[in-house]
């Protein structure tokens, strides 16, 4: 007979969290995607799995390993149900504790819990923590309540009920224009609406047609597209079919990279599951669509992304980007129409056939629709992936959710977009995300990376660093991106060697503009981004630089000294001790001296002088005091009184 369910039982069973196991039962969802692996989840599962047997429990309480929970900052991550007890960093030693404590006593371990910053109070609750309570979880939610790798979770939280709506209750056309209206803009890139490519595609002549899912994600500090084709890849599969219905296609392909192990090996179980359940192949749910999926591994270039040399990769040729005369919707896999979409974009698919575009249209801005995930990281609190509505302003990402600079650190920009964005400076903090406003602000959306600085980093050697991933990433087919990137990442790289001439800033930005006109795609169009937004926001920094020989934020080694400041100097050791090129000279009770010729400027001493002596200093754009002379190195301390 059935009991009657605790309200956060009866919350949990609505949500699908308990729905394919017997939810009188506890149940443990750790977080096993690819960055808490590598924080040791699977050592923790493995404990998890032996422990259950050791106390007895293996008939009383569930185990699923999940996707990624966002927090990654905070891996490992365990979760019990139903009372949603959030267990953060968890060890193997941890495991005992947590199933005799929280599973058999019901009682909370509060060291594992997390602890406000601010309160320093402890939070039980996922929905409580500052890190979750400010994002809408939409697309990304589900990754953390099913085991990727068992199709009948997906199912149970009402997984390919879209597919089932659109293949039996709706036409091809109404699911197009159902899309269209919802406005999906597509989450990998330019924004471009998903409906109106789809409409292009169904219009074109022709009986082949392909959908294409973009998991390339070549840009530096973005996951957000491994974490749900690894943690929720069903998601990504049901768009893309109900994409191959609309548009009148019998074949699709995944191309994703190779250097995603996860990511691939959760793709081809969740195909081959869906095969087997109908929900894929001939005849898919008894009518009379037909559609295959086809993963294509990637070898890891960052241009692949790119849709044409996507679609030339997938060809079986070197992927290289070919000129855009017409539209590959219209001509693209194989001189067939061919919609490409990003994963997140093709993972919000079925929420718009389920719960209709005007349910999707209540979130997000004028022009930008929905909600973005964003991969949070560099200087910031809690690294993570975080989903949020289009609209919400950056410092509500990277303070409310992100909690701040650590370090007592101010911000400085934050970079977006990817290596073709740009970098948007403190002022704009409360700029809304969306596709139009990061353009205007001379970034872009991308697909979605968010790189936090600090006011320790060089605008100037960021420029420098983005056109260095860029012009090692640039195939070379076309001139302007090919030599001239290589030209542009000269000049920065002479800047922040203290090399910059007169008239540099210029020429760079003439060089801009021929890229921007010039290159054959987006990644040598784009490639200027980094270095006219942090022109633009930041020239007082190329000036220092080019002018003055001086890094304001010192960092660039060239342009930076350390010297030890004689008055404070206490003589401790510190620095000496651990300076790796045995450049600081000095002893007991004798002031210390760096020796610049073997200084690395590594920074060492400055980092481990105690801070009640701050007695090294870090400079820039001024001369190193000479050495203080050897016979007055020596520190006379008062004797204690007796
Ligand atoms: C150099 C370069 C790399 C790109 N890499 C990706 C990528 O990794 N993933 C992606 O979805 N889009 C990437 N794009 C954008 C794609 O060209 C394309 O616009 C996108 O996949 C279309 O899907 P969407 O409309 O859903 O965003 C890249 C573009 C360029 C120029």
């Amino acid at each position: 007979m059935a009991r009657n369910h605790s309200p956060a039982e009866l919350e949990a069973l609505r949500k699908g969290i308990l729905s394919t196991r017997d939810p009188h039962k506890p149940l443990i969802t750790l977080c096993s995607g690819s960055a808490c692996q590598a924080s040791g989840s699977k050592e923790v599962a493995a404990s998890l799995e032996a422990e259950i047997e050791k106390q007895g429990l293996s008939e009383a309480v569930n185990l699923r390993k999940t996707g990624c929970h966002g927090f990654c900052e905070r891996g490992p991550i365990v979760v019990i149900h139903p009372e949603e007890i959030c267990y953060f960093q968890i060890k193997p030693e941890d495991v005992p504790e947590i199933l005799s404590q929280t599973i058999q006593e019901k009682k909370v371990v509060d060291r594992l819990l997390y602890t406000d910053p601010v309160t320093k109070e402890k939070i039980v609750q996922e929905r409580d923590i500052p890190f979750y309570k400010y994002q809408e979880r939409l697309v990304f939610g589900s990754n953390g309540s099913v085991d990727p790798k068992n199709i009948e979770d997906y199912l149970a939280i009402g997984g390919y009920a879209a597919l089932a709506k659109a293949l039996t209750g709706m036409t091809a056309e109404e699911v197009l224009q159902e899309v269209k209206k919802a406005n999906l803009r597509g989450r990998g890139g330019g924004g471009f609406p998903a409906g109106r490519k789809w409409e292009g595609t169904r219009q074109a002549p022709g009986d082949i047609k392909y959908v294409i899912v973009n998991a390339d994600e070549g840009d530096p500090g973005a996951y957000m597209d491994r974490s749900l084709l690894e943690g929720n890849p069903h998601a990504v599969l049901e768009g893309l079919t109900i994409g191959a219905y609309a548009v009148g296609a019998r074949e699709g392909y995944i191309y994703v990279r190779q250097e995603y192990p996860l990511a691939v090996e959760n793709v081809f179980i969740a195909i081959r599951q869906a095969e087997e359940y109908g929900l894929l192949g001939e005849n898919i749910l008894g009518t009379d669509f037909d559609f295959k999926v086809i993963v294509h591994q990637g070898a890891g270039a960052f241009v692949c992304g790119e849709s044409t040399a996507l679609m030339t990769a997938l060809e079986g040729r070197a992927g290289e980007p070919r000129p855009k005369y017409i539209r590959s919707n219209i001509v693209g896999l194989w001189g067939r129409p061919s919609v490409l979409n990003n994963v997140e974009t093709w993972a919000n698919v079925p929420l718009i056939i389920n719960k209709g575009a005007d349910w999707f249209t209540q979130y997000g801005t004028e022009s930008s629709k929905g909600t973005k995930i964003f991969s949070l990281v560099g200087k910031i609190t809690n690294t993570g992936l975080v989903e949020v509505p289009m609209g919400t302003p950056l410092r509500d990402i990277i303070f409310k959710i992100g909690g701040g600079i650590p370090g007592g650190k101010k911000f400085k920009a934050v970079q977006t977009g990817g290596p073709s964005g740009g970098c948007i400076p403190e002022h704009l903090l409360d700029l809304p995300v969306g596709f139009d406003e990061l353009t205007q602000a001379g970034s872009m959306m991308g697909s979605g990376g968010m790189i936090v600085l600090d006011e320790d980093t060089c605008m100037v050697d960021v420029a420098r660093y983005f056109m260095a991933f860029l012009t090692d990433e640039s195939c070379g087919k076309c001139v302007p991106c090919r030599e001239g990137m290589r030209q542009m990442l000269k000049i920065l790289t002479r800047f922040t060697q203290g090399q910059g001439k007169e008239g540099d800033i210029e020429l760079l930005e003439q060089l801009s503009e021929t890229a921007i006109e010039a290159a054959l795609c987006a990644l040598g169009k784009s490639s200027p981004n980094p270095f006219l937004s942090t022109l633009k926001y930041f020239r007082e920094e190329y000036e220092a630089h080019v002018r003055e020989k001086r890094c304001p934020a010192l960092s660039c080694k060239a342009l930076i000294a350390f010297h030890i400041d004689p008055d404070k100097c206490q003589a401790c050791m510190m620095c000496l001790r651990k300076c790796p090129s045995e450049a600081i000279v000095g002893g007991k009770n004798r002031i210390h001296v760096i020796d610049q010729e073997k200084c690395t400027k590594c920074g060492t001493c400055f980092e481990v002088c105690p801070p009640r002596f701050r007695a090294v200093r870090k400079t820039s754009g001024e001369p190193v005091p000479p050495p203080i002379p050897e016979e007055a190195r020596t520190i006379v301390r008062e004797s204690k009184p007796k």
